[in-house]
């Protein structure tokens, strides 16, 4: 191989490996938005099943939020902090620990909602102390005003 040669064949590995990875970063990042606006959509369609005591039929609605977030855990790498009208705040990498807690809890309390609703005498309250409010924990630290 002649140096030239050798010289483009590594530029273009090289350049078809940045558009690899920047197609990933554009994935991961529209990925995440999209997790969360149908976890929003979930959410809204679970207070709506509520406010008609349709118990049972939410429960299966609470258990997909809850495997939502389980997989929103790994859609925040360290390589996805800006671009394509992401709302992530920096502070997410800087307290990784924090913000993946916040995540799990969430997760978590999707699962004990499921089972809370089934004796709780106020579904509106038990809702708002198990889902409603995990939102707002994470966005008011983690996700710019938007
Ligand atoms: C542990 C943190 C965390 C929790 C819990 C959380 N969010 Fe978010 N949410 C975020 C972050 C971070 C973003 C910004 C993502 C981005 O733009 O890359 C976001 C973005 C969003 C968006 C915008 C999506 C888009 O298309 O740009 C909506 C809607 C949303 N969240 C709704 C909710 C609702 C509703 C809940 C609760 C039921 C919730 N989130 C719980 C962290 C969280």
């Amino acid at each position: 191989m002649t140096k030239l040669k050798l010289i483009i064949v590594t530029f273009v590995i090289f350049a078809n490996f940045n558009l690899l990875n920047a197609q990933s970063v554009e994935e991961i990042i529209k990925g995440r938005k999209a997790m969360f606006s149908e976890n929003y959509q979930t959410g809204k369609k679970i207070s709506i099943l509520l406010k008609s005591k349709k118990i049972e039929e939410a429960k299966p609605l609470m258990k997909k939020m809850s495997a939502n977030y389980k997989k929103l855990l790994d859609y925040f790498p360290e390589n996805t902090k800006e671009g394509f009208k992401t709302e992530a705040l920096p502070s997410i990498w800087e307290n990784k620990d924090e913000f993946n807690a916040l995540m799990q809890k969430a997760s978590d309390d999707m699962l004990k909602l499921a089972k809370a609703i089934e004796t709780a005498e106020d579904l509106r309250a038990v809702q708002k102390e198990l889902m409603w409010s995990n939102c707002s924990a994470c966005h008011n630290r983690f996700r710019a005003p938007h």
